[in-house]
């Protein structure tokens, strides 16, 4: 099954979309944490309270040099949670990730705007590739076709990673790579809020209610 991910740092939605979806865990960023002036320090426990011990989180390092994103990757390793360590695919982020896996940590390369930046990423070892769909469409290029590259680079070379696609601004993107069998996505809470919202369904159920309490008043569907 897909794993599926809130990108977010709002803990009431995280518990909200928790109750009707097999949510995976929870996806952070930098700029997500600095928007919600929520640190990782008070977010990962409130979340592992929501979604229990099975749950997944990552955590970007916001170190500028290999060595210092390979010992922070060490420090986010070392929370007493299922931690993912988010590094920049760039030169220095490829040079980190290559000595992050020798400790055997799980890795996500993060910010991929092509499908060869993300191929170098799975070459390097990283468990995980994000590459940024919708920031890729807005830059008048392919989002979904550098996701359906990029699978088809892992597949044809046997690599073990995976796409956990990210940056989604609608439905028909998130479809658009979900029919492509990618392992993982990660969703913000406005498009996983849209993902319910077709205009159809609430006046169908409306009707529905209506139909059965002219027929049959009050009662529950077993005492008709
Ligand atoms: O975490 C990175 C990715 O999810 C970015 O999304 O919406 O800022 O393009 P967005």
């Amino acid at each position: 099954m897909i794993e599926l991910y809130l990108d977010t740092a709002d803990i009431e939605q995280v518990a909200r979309f928790n109750q009707c979806l097999p949510l995976r865990g929870v996806t952070t960023n930098p700029s997500i944490l600095a928007r919600s002036a929520t640190g990782l320090s008070r977010l990962l426990p409130a979340l592992a309270s929501e979604l229990g011990p099975a749950a997944r989180f990552y955590a970007q390092v916001v170190s500028t040099t290999a060595q210092g994103m390979v010992e922070e990757a060490k420090q986010i390793n070392q929370l007493p949670y299922d931690m993912v360590v988010k590094v920049p695919a760039t030169e220095t982020g490829l040079a980190a990730i290559k000595q992050i896996k020798k400790e055997g940590i799980l890795v996500l390369a993060t910010a991929i705007y092509s499908a060869q930046q993300g191929f170098l990423a799975a070459l390097c070892g990283a468990d995980y590739l994000a590459p940024y769909v919708n920031r890729i469409d807005a830059m008048g290029a392919d989002g979904v076709g550098v996701v359906a590259d990029l699978q088809h680079l892992i597949n044809q070379h046997g690599l073990a990673s995976k796409i956990l696609a990210a940056s989604f601004k609608n439905t028909q993107q998130a479809m658009d790579v979900m029919k492509l069998g990618i392992a993982a996505i990660t969703l913000p809470v406005d498009v996983a809020q849209q993902m319910f919202a077709h205009p159809a369904v609430q006046p169908a159920v409306d009707q529905f209610s209506k139909d059965w309490h002219e027929a049959f008043a009050d009662k529950l569907s077993f005492e008709s």
